[in-house]
This record gives C-alpha cells, structure tokens and sequence, in this order.
C-alpha cells in the first residue's frame, strides 16, 4: 500500500515501538496521529516527525479511558475526516506473581491493554466501515501463546487480544476493512523499565528484537490479508509445537520462566 497522505493512528507512540512505527509511517509521507499519556514525549516524537512529509497530530490519550478515546477519535475525524490504519500498540506490563499483585495492578494491565483496543476500535472501526476501507493493526506478544509465569496477567490480556482479533477478523470479511495482529518475542523498549522488573535480567532470555524490527512488520501488517503476525517468523515453530504438544512444551516453558522469577525474587 502506498501510505502518502494516508491517516495512522498510533497509540503508545510515545515510545518504543510505537515511536519507531510512527517514524517509519512518517517517511512513507503519512499523516500521523500521536496517542499517549505523557505530552512532553509526544512532543519530542512529533518534533522528530517534522523532518519527513505528512502532517503530525498529538492526541494526550489515556486509552483506558472510553471517554478520552472518544475525545480523541472526534479530534482525529475532525482534523482529516478519515482514518486508514489505526495501530493499537498501547500497552504495558508489571511483573511479579498472581499472589504478589494487586488485584488492581492486574485489572489495569486489561484495561489499558484490552480494553484500551476495544475502546479504540470500537471508537474508529465505524468511519473505517463507511469509507469500506482500512486497517487495524493489533500489538498482542508472543505471551498471546504461551501463559508465562510471572506475566500471567499481562498474557491473559494478549490472549484476550487474540481471541478478539480473530472474531472480528472473520466479521470484517467483505468489507474492505482488514485486521491484523502482529505478535513479537521480546523487544528492547523501556516496557521493562517498570519498577517491578527490578533484578529483572532483561534481554538475556534468547534473542530480542529492536523496535524498528517490529515497527517494519506493522507496516507489512498494515497491507496484509493474515491474521497474525509473529516476529521474528520462525518463533510461529515454537507456538505450533506448545499448541500440538502441549504436555511436552508446557512443563519446559514453567521450568524456565519460573526459575527467572524466582532468581528475581532471591538475587543473591
Ligand atoms: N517490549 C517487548 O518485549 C514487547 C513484546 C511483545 C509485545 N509488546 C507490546 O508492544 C506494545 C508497545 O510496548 P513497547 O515495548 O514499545 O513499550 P514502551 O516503550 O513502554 O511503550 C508503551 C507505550 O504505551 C503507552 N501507554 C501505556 N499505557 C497507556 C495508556 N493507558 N494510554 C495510552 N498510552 C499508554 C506509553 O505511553 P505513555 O506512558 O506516554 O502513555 C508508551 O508510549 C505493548 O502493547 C506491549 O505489550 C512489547
């Protein structure tokens, strides 16, 4: 797809992925609109912006907030009367056992990262079915596959993101208006700077990918007619072979995961 003049709305895109996404849609000459909490990183992302064609808008948007993202969608329809690809990218985690988190740190890894993508497609999805055309693009995570202990919450809400997707994927069928869910390993973005992840050995499980790395495949996504998207390609081997042998995978993927948390939990 040529993306010249085209409207993309990124949320999250104060950073990481989302920012690199923002860039790489900038240089196709897109006109991007900037979604996140922290106005000041909005700004400094939109300054980047303003060296490649294309206009950029700031939208200071808590996703998990129905009437924010209204807000938002109004602005967006107002300033260019349509959207064609709308990136639901927002999102993060808090690590630490089910026992040890609130039950309110649970519930809001849901509402930013479920149902901040509700809010923002059901928000949007509408004008993208009047012009019968457009695309959302879906950041889930591996962690859509695989329930890892110590992220049980934030999976569930990738998970949610998956089963969603897939529903509406078959639901948009015909209408010129296509899903995508892009669904990487780990990413070296500030998601690991929360607190919780202290004592974390960040990046060390396997490879790691860049935001840029990811940002290419949400614009590969933005055209495409799959449902999901893993990156890197060949961990889809890995979903496929927990999804056929789980009795043999299961056991395997806890060992590891669990001895990180407990490393975690007892650094020396
Ligand atoms: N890094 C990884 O290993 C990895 C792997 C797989 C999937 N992902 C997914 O990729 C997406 C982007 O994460 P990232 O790795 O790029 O992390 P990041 O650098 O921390 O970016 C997260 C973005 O989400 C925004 N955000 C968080 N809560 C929000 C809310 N309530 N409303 C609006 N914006 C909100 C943050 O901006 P503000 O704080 O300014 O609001 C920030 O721009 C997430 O959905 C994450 O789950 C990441």
């Amino acid at each position: 797809m040529d993306f010249k003049n085209k409207v993309v709305i990124i949320t999250g895109a104060s950073s990481g992925i989302g920012e690199a996404t923002a860039i790489k849609f900038a240089k196709k000459g897109a006109n991007v609109v900037l979604v996140a909490r922290r106005k000041e990183k909005l700004l400094e992302v939109k300054k980047k912006l303003s060296n490649f064609p294309g206009t950029s808008l700031i939208c200071q948007c808590d996703v998990s907030d129905k009437e924010q993202v209204n807000q938002m969608s109004k602005k967006v329809l107002d300033e260019f009367g349509r959207v064609d690809v709308l990136v639901n990218n927002a999102g993060f985690v808090i690590y630490g056992k089910v026992n040890e988190l609130s039950t309110e740190e649970i519930v809001a890894q849901m509402e930013t990262n479920y149902f901040g993508m509700i809010y923002c497609t059901k928000a949007i999805l509408p004008q993208m079915l009047e012009q019968h055309s457009g695309h959302i693009v879906n950041v889930a995570s591996v962690g859509a596959s695989f329930g890892v202990p110590g992220i049980a919450s934030y999976c569930a809400s990738k998970y949610a993101m998956l089963g969603f997707s897939e529903g509406l994927f078959h639901e948009l069928d015909g209408t010129g208006v296509g899903l995508t869910v892009v669904s990487p390993i780990m990413v070296r973005t500030p998601l690991f700077d929360h607190p919780s992840f202290e004592n974390f050995s960040k990046f060390s499980t396997g490879i790691s990918l860049s935001s840029e790395t990811v940002a290419k495949t949400i614009i590969k996504a933005s055209n495409s007619s799959r449902l999901e998207l893993v990156v890197p390609s060949a961990a889809r081997a890995g979903i496929w072979f927990k999804q056929t042998f789980p009795f043999f995978v299961n056991p395997i993927i806890g060992n590891i995961f669990r001895k990180q948390l407990t490393k975690r939990n007892n650094p020396n």
